[in-house]
């Protein structure tokens, strides 16, 4: 990768937004930050980089390709990294369409308009640049127990409306570098948390309703089992994959830390119950509610390959970096008020109240 700007889409979401702080506080190069600002999509996010000449927001659309065209040439950016998308699975259960519209027509739009400005360009440009395209490990599908970890060579079996647009993308990406030569890599990634991210995710969304003395609903049996990664971890997995990683390939990315859902959600409420003594035990708010249409059952990522080649490894061990966690959204209870706004409340209301799942 050459030196120059970077062309960031979803940068105002909860990973795209500890990416771009995290950009800017480890290299030197500016980064345009292009996001539609949907519900998950949050300028508050960035408050850190407001005054920093380097960061150049642009609202708009991914699927919007006289604004990506253009943005391709009046920046010329060294790399394109992907993050916009709808990302979550209960989301897409209930209203599919803009799944398929942004994670699917998006991801392909930017790729036509990618593959146009990479054509134009020569020399050491040409050859520098990368399309780094985020993904999940959700369009592996699910494991049993003793299944082994997902490879980058496991089979895709994407299970909801979500995990199969996400897989739709990663082919488009795979055949644009196998058809046309883009250099593009994808990484395929667990279950984030940390800081920003919105509460409609399990652990924030845990974190919330024990603040307000609301059930903590728990999806069946509790014991669906997810590999947590924390967020600065993976933001470090897309830099080396950036910097190292071989066009056309994909790498996995996963913290090794596999906990049932009820493990995290009796994690959570173990440090709130430290951190807010007078509302202990905080575990008594769990309520088992109806489970997840199609509910994977286990997910695991096999990253050798990524720390082999790569030489990453994850620095944050789970139950430190959920505690840390926890305190970010004490800390930071007007980011939380913000975010729950009207919209947010008919959500909650829809997916968990009359007529949802609770
Ligand atoms: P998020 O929902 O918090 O943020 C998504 C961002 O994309 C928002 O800022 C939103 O405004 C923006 N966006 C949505 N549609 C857009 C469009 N059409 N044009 C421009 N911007 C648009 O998501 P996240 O959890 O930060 O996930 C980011 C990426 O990482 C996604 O591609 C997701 O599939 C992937 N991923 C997430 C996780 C996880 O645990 N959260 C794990 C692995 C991979
Ligand atoms: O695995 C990576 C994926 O992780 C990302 O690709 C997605 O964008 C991201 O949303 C996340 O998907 P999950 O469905 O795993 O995350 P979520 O936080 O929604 O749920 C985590 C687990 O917790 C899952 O088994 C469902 C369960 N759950 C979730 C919610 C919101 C509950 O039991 N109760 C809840 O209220």
């Amino acid at each position: 990768m050459s030196a120059g700007a970077i062309l960031v889409t979803g940068g105002a979401g909860f990973i795209g937004a500890n990416f771009v702080l995290d950009w800017l506080a480890n290299e030197g190069s500016p980064v345009v930050n292009l996001d539609q600002l949907t519900y998950a999509g949050n300028p508050a996010n960035l408050a850190a980089a407001a005054k920093d000449a380097r960061h150049v927001f642009v609202k708009g659309d991914v699927g919007d390709r006289a604004l990506v065209g253009g943005l391709l040439r009046e920046h010329r950016p060294q790399a394109i990294v992907h993050f916009a998308a709808e990302s979550h699975v209960d989301r897409s259960i209930h209203g599919p369409a803009e799944f398929i519209q942004t994670n699917v027509i998006g991801t392909f739009s930017l790729l036509e308009e990618a593959r146009g400005y990479w054509s134009g360009l020569a020399g050491t440009e040409r050859g520098g640049f990368r399309f780094l395209h985020v993904s999940t490990d959700e369009v592996y599908g699910s494991l049993n127990g003793a299944d082994p970890a997902f490879t980058e060579t496991s089979p895709y079996a994407p299970n909801s409306p979500y995990a199969a647009s996400k897989a739709a993308a990663d082919h488009l990406v795979r055949a644009y570098h196998h058809t046309y030569g883009l250099p593009a890599i994808t990484t395929n990634c667990s279950n984030n948390y940390g800081p920003f991210q919105f509460p409609e995710k399990l652990i924030p969304l845990m974190i919330v309703n024990a603040l307000a003395g609301k059930p903590l609903p728990v999806y069946g049996d509790g014991l669906n089992v997810r590999d947590w990664l924390y967020v600065a971890d993976h933001c470090a997995a897309v830099r080396l994959a950036l910097r190292k990683g071989r066009p056309g390939e994909t790498y996995n990315i996963g913290g090794r830390a596999e906990r049932t859902n009820l493990e995290v959600v009796r994690a959570v409420c173990a440090a709130l119950d430290e951190l807010r003594p007078d509302r202990a035990p905080h575990a008594k708010l769990i309520r088992f509610v109806k489970d997840r249409p199609g509910h994977d059952r286990r997910y695991a990522m096999d990253p050798r390959k990524i720390e082999a080649e790569l030489g990453w490894r994850p620095r944050h061990g789970f139950e430190s970096a959920l505690r840390k966690t926890v305190e970010w959204y004490l800390d930071h209870m007007d980011w939380v008020n913000g975010v729950t706004s009207g919209a947010y409340r008919d959500w909650t209301e829809l997916n968990y109240g009359q007529g949802g799942r609770a």
